[in-house]
């Protein structure tokens, strides 16, 4: 096993920091512990930088995000790699198209951007299951982020594929990758492994060589900065606004007496869960902190510069007192918003820069522009119970008790379990989640006769009726794991049995769906919308898919999607998976569409998967804004 040798690879640690720099023109990165600061060819060099993830932003804007980064004075970025991005099947790795992360660093490169990179192998992000691929839990008492044998087999060999690509990248070879971080934000994590971080050090050690600067980041007290901080691993920290940086850098330097002062992620906004206000920093208190640090030389990583998108099934949740799944937007009040557009809140940051350092001249590249498509009435498909020879090819696994998600190997999206009424239920009957199983929603239906849901946390009991012999179908949606603190180990779908009166239901046929697949495809094909049901009154309820054809106009431009009175479900665009939508919830009221996604010819195909009900009207709007729900947070009132 590759994990087991690679442990036993020595590293001497004693020489970690001492870069010399004797040949003139040679490449350096180094700390400097006699002068605290960071030397960069051999000069002090301190960092202006910004978080900027690749895995949220089409590939075809990440140069004018980095440009419009580069344009505000920055002179890093700092990047995730997301470990199931890249390896959503285990064994099998995708570094091309919109996760060619090479390519990545190429533009910023080529933009003039260092880059800090933190690979994980957990990364947090808001970003399902922290990055961690959900395969890891078909090993049902792996302890992840620990020294567990088959986590740290895994991390091995997905290390042992990553940081060898990353090695050209870096500065000291030519490359822009000035510092490189290990795990993320360790002590926050119960486990507080030092044989875990140790080995991790290792292996760091090991495929990027003794020269390159490894960092930790940790939350700003004295437990995290305990658990998470390793020697050999410069300590950092990460801190928002309301922190007073003397006291917060004081605690950097109990862990880290000499080097620089680094804040690895000062939080310029803050992220939004479904069901909270939306969330805000003032930026004038952004730009107070931002040039307080950087007077007294501090390094400093704004953590969101330009958040971008949660796509697909991407977001995660937060499970502090209950489940809270994090929106498909990832905006998070950053200086560039979702759409990557220049905000008051960059200006105010860019004047703070200007005072500390020359910024590029010439003109910040304006918002990208935004069109009105207007209104597109969809068709109703069907609902997924009479679609299942489309959605689920493979047919259905039969089990007598529920299997979840990872033991059906279906990681993300939707899943149908089906069974049939064991007994007559004339009166309405409870269905019961006696353990609080359902993971994260369940749509019940009782011969196609929509009953009701149940979801995690919040509601564990609704009635149903029907005969003895009906079809019960439970449609669960995995809406997102959850990507901080001790629940990592999020398993999905029906984790225990249901309770229908007196019985335990028994006897299921779970059917795998390959919504995606079959939507790339080209599902539901145009020719099928001669054989749609006719119109009708009354709006159907429970799961249905709905299409309908945005015309081209010869534009493709960014464009927001708005579904007025519709309730929940994921909505995609000519195959392409735009995320979840729940105005009923909100604070997220518009998805954000990149006008790259849209043909300036062909018919531009809308596919709408409503889980709870649709209006009336069938009606979703394209407008040239975002909308949210009014009610916002003030961050600074909440600490
Ligand atoms: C790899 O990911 C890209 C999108 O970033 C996708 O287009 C491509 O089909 C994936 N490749 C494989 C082999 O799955
Ligand atoms: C990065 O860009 C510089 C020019 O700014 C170039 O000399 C160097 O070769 C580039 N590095 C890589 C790895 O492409
Ligand atoms: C921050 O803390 C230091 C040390 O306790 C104190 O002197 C200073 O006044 C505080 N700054 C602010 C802005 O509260
Ligand atoms: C679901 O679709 C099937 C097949 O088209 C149909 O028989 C059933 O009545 C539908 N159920 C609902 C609730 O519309
Ligand atoms: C279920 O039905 C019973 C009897 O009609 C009623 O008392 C109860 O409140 C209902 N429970 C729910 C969760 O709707
Ligand atoms: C939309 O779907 C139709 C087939 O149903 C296809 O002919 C057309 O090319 C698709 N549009 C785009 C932009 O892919």
């Amino acid at each position: 096993m590759a994990a087991g040798v690679l442990l036993f690879v020595a590293v001497n640690l004693a020489c970690l920091t001492v870069s010399l720099n004797l040949v003139s023109g040679e490449r350096s990165f180094s700390i400097d512990y006699k002068n605290n600061y960071f030397l960069k060819d051999g000069k002090p060099f301190q960092y202006i930088s910004g978080s900027i993830h690749y895995s949220r932003i089409p590939r075809y804007y990440w140069k004018d995000r980095l440009v419009k980064m580069y344009m505000t004075g920055l002179n890093a970025i700092q990047v995730y790699v997301p470990w199931n991005f890249h390896e959503a099947v285990q064994g099998v790795h995708n570094f091309t198209g919109g996760r060619d992360l090479e390519h990545f660093l190429d533009l910023a490169n080529q933009t003039g951007l260092l880059v800090i990179l933190r690979p994980g192998p957990y990364i947090c992000a808001e970003w399902e299951m922290g990055g961690l691929p959900a395969w890891l839990l078909q090993k049902p008492n792996i302890i992840l982020r620990s020294a567990d044998a088959d986590y740290v087999e895994a991390v091995s060999n997905w290390l042992a594929v990553l940081l060898p690509k990353m090695k050209p990248w870096l500065y000291i070879n030519g490359g822009n990758i000035i510092t490189v971080q290990v795990e993320n934000e360790y002590g926050s994590y119960f486990a507080c492994d030092y044989n875990y971080m140790r080995h991790l050090r290792t292996l760091f050690r090991f495929f990027l060589g003794e020269d390159t600067v490894l960092f930790t980041t940790d939350g700003n007290t004295d437990k995290e900065m305990t658990c998470g901080t390793l020697e050999g691993l410069y300590a950092t920290v990460d801190f928002g606004t309301d922190t007073n940086i003397t006291i917060a850098f004081n605690r950097q330097r109990r862990f880290e007496p000499r080097g620089p002062l680094v804040n690895s992620e000062f939080y310029t906004g803050w992220l939004d869960h479904w069901g909270d206000p939306h969330a805000v920093v003032n930026a004038q208190k952004v730009s107070r902190v931002l040039g307080e640090m950087l007077a007294i030389g501090a390094n400093v990583n704004m953590y969101m510069f330009e958040g971008g998108t949660n796509f697909g099934y991407w977001n995660g949740a937060d499970h502090d007192t209950k489940f809270r799944s994090v929106v498909t937007s990832y905006d998070y009040d950053a200086p560039l918003s979702e759409a990557g557009d220049p905000t008051e809140k960059l200006l105010a940051i860019r004047d703070v820069i200007k005072q500390f350092r020359d910024i590029p001249s010439g003109p910040m590249p304006p918002a990208t522009p935004k069109f009105a498509y207007g209104f597109v009435t969809l068709k109703k498909v069907g609902n997924i119970s009479g679609l299942l020879n489309t959605l689920s090819p493979v047919g259905p696994v039969k089990s007598q008790y529920p299997l979840t998600f990872e033991e059906m190997k279906q990681f993300y999206g939707y899943m149908l379990y089906r069974t049939t009424l064991p007994r007559d239920l004339s009166e309405p009957t409870p269905l019961i989640s006696p353990l609080n199983g359902v993971h994260d929603r369940a749509y019940v239906s009782v011969n196609g006769v929509f009953q009701g849901l149940l979801e995690r946390d919040t509601m564990l009991v609704i009635n149903v009726t029907g005969q003895q012999g009906d079809t019960v179908d439970i449609l669960v949606e995995n809406m997102g794991r959850v990507n901080f603190g001790s629940k990592i180990n999020d398993y999905k779908g029906l984790l225990s049995n249901l309770i229908l009166g007196k019985d335990v239901l028994t006897d299921w046929k779970i059917y795998p769906l390959d919504i995606d697949g079959a939507i790339a495809g080209g599902w539901p094909h145009i020719d099928s919308q001669t054989s749609f049901p006719a119109p009708q009154k009354d709006p159907s309820v429970g799961p249905v898919f709905y299409m309908g054809t945005l015309k081209p106009n010869g534009l493709a431009w960014d464009t927001f999607l708005k579904l007025n009175e519709w309730t929940k479900g994921q909505v995609w665009i000519n195959g392409v998976n735009l995320g979840r939508y729940w105005p009923a919830r909100g604070p997220q009221l518009t998805l954000y569409i990149p006008g790259p996604l849209l043909s300036t010819t062909l018919p531009n195909n809308i596919t709408v998967l409503e889980l709870e009900g649709a209006p009336a009207h069938l009606r979703v709007l394209f407008m040239d804004r975002l909308s949210l729900m009014s009610k916002s947070l003030n961050r600074a009132h909440l600490v």
